[in-house]
């Protein structure tokens, strides 16, 4: 078992679903209310104890660095004009020097290509492996957090599961556990069955942790569904060769950012969580939908 300090960020992909937007922009930097989604990750893995941050970008992801890093000008601006509140919120999150780093994937080949390019940054420990698109709303403590008492308890794998409706299971990566309860050992996993196959309901979400074991299996570089190099199959090749994983069945919300539906949805509940925007939103939302039922 090690103490688990790095948090992997899989920022390469191309965001395909969110074109025009996308063209230039980095879909992980895409605001839900006022905060890009990353952020949104990277606070949650600050908060689970990861120390040290590695994101994998690739063209058109500069941005996302800046994020990371001083605005001076902005900054001495707000300083001098004395805008406290402003400069907390530009400022006093970023991350000490050293605690970042930014690989590029140089193509975007999939997301066990994306996470197979950090090997050479992470030697004989676990790390956590975070999906800045997948937004979640815990119902008191972290998914993040949960799983990282169960990968000091195991000292195994961990992904994060969360209940689909039946008939949707074919969308998703679906695992088969071991009994019931809200950590499972995993059998399988089976990726988009049909849902007269699929061993549950509980489909696997964004976030991970994994041990280095998963390299060897990345290495290979066997391509899966959509030509893509994919995680999943490389954790199942994992499980058949003995290795544990344990899944975390997650609760509260979970929101979808890389579809434009789960993105607005996130933005409506995470307005509807801050205390400045809850009376405006539900406000608007009562208009709004005075206005559709009348049609
Ligand atoms: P998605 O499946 O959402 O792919 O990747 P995408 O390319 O970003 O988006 P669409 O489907 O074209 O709209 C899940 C996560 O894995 C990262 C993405 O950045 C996203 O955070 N990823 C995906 C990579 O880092 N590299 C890849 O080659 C593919």
């Amino acid at each position: 078992m090690t103490i688990l300090k790095k948090a992997l960020y899989p920022v390469g992909g191309l965001g395909t679903r969110f074109l025009p937007a996308t063209k230039v922009m980095p879909k992980e930097m895409l605001p839900v209310v006022d905060k890009p989604l990353i952020q949104y990750s990277f606070e949650e893995a600050l908060a689970a104890g990861c120390e040290q941050h590695i994101f994998i970008t690739g063209r058109n992801k500069n941005v996302l660095m800046n994020h990371f890093d001083h605005a001076f000008e902005l900054q001495r601006t707000l300083d001098e004009k004395e805008k406290k509140h402003l400069l907390e919120i530009t400022r006093d999150w970023l991350p000490k020097p050293g605690q970042v780093a930014f690989i590029r994937q140089q193509e975007p080949l999939g997301l066990g290509h994306a996470v197979w390019c950090a090997r050479n940054f992470i030697k004989d420990e676990a790390f956590a492996v975070l999906l800045a698109d997948e937004m979640l709303i815990p119902d008191g403590e972290s998914s993040l957090n949960r799983m990282v008492k169960v990968h000091e308890e195991t000292g195994g794998n961990v992904v994060a599961v969360y209940p689909v409706p039946k008939e949707k299971v074919s969308s998703y990566g679906i695992i088969d556990p071991e009994g019931e309860g809200d950590v499972v050992r995993i059998k399988r996993m089976v990726e988009k069955p049909s849902p007269d196959n699929a061993p549950s309901n509980l489909s696997i979400i964004g976030r991970y942790i994994l041990t280095d074991a998963i390299f060897p299996y990345l290495e290979k570089g066997q391509r899966g569904a959509g030509g893509e190099i994919q995680l999943t199959d490389a954790m199942q090749r994992m499980i058949e060769d003995g290795h544990t994983f344990h899944a975390v069945v997650c609760h509260g919300q979970r929101f979808d950012c890389g579809s434009r539906r789960g993105f607005l949805e996130a933005n409506i509940g995470y307005a509807l969580q801050n205390p400045e925007l809850h009376e405006p939103m539900v406000e608007i939302m009562e208009r709004f939908l005075k206005k559709a039922r009348k049609k």
